[in-house]
């Protein structure tokens, strides 16, 4: 195998997220917002996505980098058609070791079955409340709950287990639905992971006094169902756990607003377009489409794909290989999922002490750098 991939913070890239569509059925107002995303908004014109074959390609370019997640998200990866083709595809790549896919759920009833057949290993469905009102608002009136509820027992039928599932959390939206989510999804044996509401950039009106801490969420969900905390089952894994005293399952807490984590973060994003990403709430992407439509090697491409490769060394018969700015924004599903970037400075201290301990970060001083979170 080629030399491991190290970034620039020296650590190993572990997880790949293969973004296959930037289009969604859904209109979640925290990420692709009707107002912004509606009728006029130009998403990427079919040429400029990459096919089911140039994706396997980059991909077991980077999985001879390392990588052994590899996890297939969107904008909503359902609505690719055939999508289970490049399941199939992808599970043919050497090295991989875990294959996955986020989506919303809604298709899944159709597309469960041939998802595992084609050799997916598990899935993450997101779910934001079991009220209708509440999920139909947050996701655009889009969807009833029931149709992802369908999609979820379909995954669950085919077999893909264990069932993630992801809930971004916003006060005075679905705040006060956590705990009938918790209990529905503890009931199940789904593994329920609440998300801190982020600014993605989407012009989504993002407010601080939006966000539900980690610390906040777990403190609410202890107060009925009690919690202990849970070990990483990884260094990299940026999702807090916690365990139900009683033995009843798991939840996570993904605290990318009070509680970044990027020293740990192991992952890197190739996007619909072939841009490749280190971090997930980077500026600027790496261009790989031009370089393959080209005519580059693997090596060659693998060249490029290392971070810190210039365009003299790596890319120097390939004019479009400079950074260029992702075309398509850096939220969904897409970067979001499984886990999201970040270190895991996070440490358990034991219940209900954890909690009081957990300092917060102030807002202001994380977006002072004028990043959108992704
Ligand atoms: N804040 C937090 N999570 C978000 N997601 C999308 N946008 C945001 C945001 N602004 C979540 C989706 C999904 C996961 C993949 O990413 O809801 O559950
Ligand atoms: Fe679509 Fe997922 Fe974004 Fe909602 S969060 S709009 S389902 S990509």
């Amino acid at each position: 195998m080629t030399t491991p991939l190290l970034d620039r913070f020296k650590r190993p890239l572990r997880d790949l997220r293969v973004s296959v569509t930037d289009r969604c059925n859904f209109r979640c107002t925290y990420c692709m917002p009707a107002e912004i995303f509606g009728e006029a908004y130009q998403f990427l014109p079919k040429s400029e996505v990459l096919t089911f074959e140039e994706m396997t390609r980059l991909v077991r370019i980077i999985v001879r980098l390392g990588a052994v997640k590899v996890r297939i998200t969107g904008g909503e990866p359902l609505v690719r058609q055939d999508i289970e083709k490049l399941v199939e595809m992808l599970r043919l790549v050497e090295g991989v070791d875990d294959l996955t896919l986020t989506t919303n759920g809604y298709f899944l009833p159709q597309k469960a079955q041939a998802l595992k057949a084609a050799g997916l290993d598990r899935i993450t469905v997101s779910l934001d409340s079991l009220d209708e009102a509440v999920f139909r608002k947050m996701n655009g009136n889009r969807s009833s709950v029931q149709k992802v509820l369908d999609g979820i027992a379909a995954a669950e039928a085919a077999g893909l287990w264990p069932i993630k599932l992801n809930a971004v959390v916003q006060r005075g939206v679905n705040d006060q639905t956590i705990v009938d989510l918790a209990r529905w999804a503890r009931d199940k044996g789904y593994i329920l992971r609440f998300i801190e509401y982020m600014d993605v950039g989407n012009r989504n009106g993002w407010r601080m006094d939006q966000v539900v801490s980690g610390k906040e969420i777990a403190e609410r969900i202890h107060a009925v169902l009690p919690l202990e905390p849970a070990e990483r089952s990884y260094k990299s894994e940026v999702a807090m756990r916690y365990r139900y005293q009683d033995g009843g399952g798991e939840i996570g807490l993904i605290t990318s607003v009070t509680q970044p984590f990027c020293g740990a973060c192991s992952r890197m994003r190739l996007s619909p377009e072939g841009q490749i990403v280190t971090c997930l709430f980077a500026t600027q992407g790496t261009d790989l489409r031009g370089p393959l439509r080209a005519g580059a090697s693997d090596d060659e491409l693998e060249a490029i794909t290392r971070p810190g490769a210039t365009a003299s060394t790596a890319t120097a018969n390939f004019a479009s290989t400079k950074p260029t700015a992702p075309a398509t924004p850096k939220s969904r599903c897409t970067t979001l999922g499984d886990e999201l970037p970040g270190e895991a400075p996070l440490r358990h201290h034991g219940l209900p002490v954890a909690f009081l301990e957990w300092t917060l970060t102030p807002a202001a001083e994380q977006f002072d750098s004028g990043e959108s979170r992704h």
